[in-house]
């Protein structure tokens, strides 16, 4: 079965293999990278090899990866499409604070517009905090700040983030909704419900922490599954490819967005697309079993 390579986001097809600029933004999400050179090489590189999709936020540093986006990308080429999310900022520290009232997403979106370059953001993710600490902030008044803003040209789709299937539900009956990102992968399919739902309505989902989540040691808990490595040594892919390959075969409308600050892991990660699993290479990866819940670090940053 070989994937498609497009999918739908809203009404426009994009590449299935976009990129996350999480990582690039210093250690915890927080200040200036290791190597401002080298993270402005990944982002061109992407752009270079076909990527369209382009996941980030402006509370990534804060400012730091939508500063690197529009000092590598900008004037953006034509059909590329940027991603955010809205609902928390940071403390001085790095930590992570709740935003979510109407006015606070506002802000949210228009400081995204600031420092991306950009009149008009293609998606906005509205991520929720339920459960974090956050205000009770209703998901109608959170939902409509987002509406006025796409009347008034600011935002062209509405997406959402860390939501149950009810709550996806719920914000389905309030507003359009373009997709869902959640965390999922193949060693966290804790989400499996809400992916049904995306199928079932016919919407993007975007799963974060593909790879298993750097946070919780992801990348090596790939390479150390007896199965992954097995289809990895059969397909001559890395195990990480085959992480993203059995996503994109998942369902048609998963779109990833790998994060790195490598670009030779950026390239391996696009040549993801080009893995072919068969019947039996999907049979041997549903024995994948969850070495820890990545779901546990989803507070650490968003
Ligand atoms: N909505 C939300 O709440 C939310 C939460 C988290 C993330 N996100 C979004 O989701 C995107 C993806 O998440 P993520 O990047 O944190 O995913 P991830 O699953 O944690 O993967 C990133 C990690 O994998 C490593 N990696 C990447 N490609 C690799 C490869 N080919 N081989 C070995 N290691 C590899 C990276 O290290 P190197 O730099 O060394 O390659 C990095 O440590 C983020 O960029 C962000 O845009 C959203």
């Amino acid at each position: 079965m070989t994937p498609t390579k497009t999918s739908m986001l809203g009404d426009r097809p994009v590449g299935r293999i976009g990129f996350g600029a999480m990582q690039l933004a210093g250690p915890g999400v927080f200040g200036p990278p290791r190597d401002r050179d080298a993270a402005l090489a990944v982002l061109r590189r992407a752009i270079e090899l076909g990527v369209d999709h382009v996941d980030t936020s402006q509370f990534y540093g804060p400012d730091v990866t939508n500063d690197l986006i529009r000092e590598a990308l900008h004037p953006y080429p034509d059909g590329l499409r940027l991603a955010t999310k809205v609902g928390a900022r940071r403390d001085d520290q790095g930590g992570w604070l709740p935003a979510q009232r109407p006015t606070e997403l506002r802000e949210g979106v228009e400081a995204n517009l600031r420092s991306l370059g950009v009149e008009r953001m293609d998606l906005v993710n509205l991520r929720l905090l339920e459960g974090e600490g956050g205000p009770e902030v209703p998901l109608a008044e959170q939902l409509g700040a987002l509406e006025d803003l796409r009347r008034e040209g600011k935002l062209e789709l509405i997406g959402i983030s860390n939501v149950s299937r009810a709550r996806a539900e719920e914000a389905l009956e309030l507003v359009d909704v373009a997709g869902v990102q959640n965390a999922y992968s193949i060693l966290d399919r804790s989400g499996e419900d809400v992916l049904e739902l995306s199928r079932e309505r016919d919407i993007a989902f975007v799963p974060f922490f593909p790879l298993g989540s750097a946070f919780t040691g992801g990348p090596a808990k790939l390479a150390a599954d007896p199965a992954i490595a097995r289809v990895a040594a059969k397909h001559d892919a890395t195990p990480s490819q085959i992480a993203l390959a059995w996503l994109l075969h998942r369902d048609e409308h998963i779109l990833l967005i790998p994060g790195t600050t490598s670009v030779a892991h950026l390239e391996e990660n696009l040549a993801a697309g080009d893995v072919t699993l068969d019947a039996d290479d999907l049979a041997d990866l549903d024995d994948v079993t969850p070495a820890g819940s990545p779901q546990e670090t989803v507070t650490h940053d968003t």
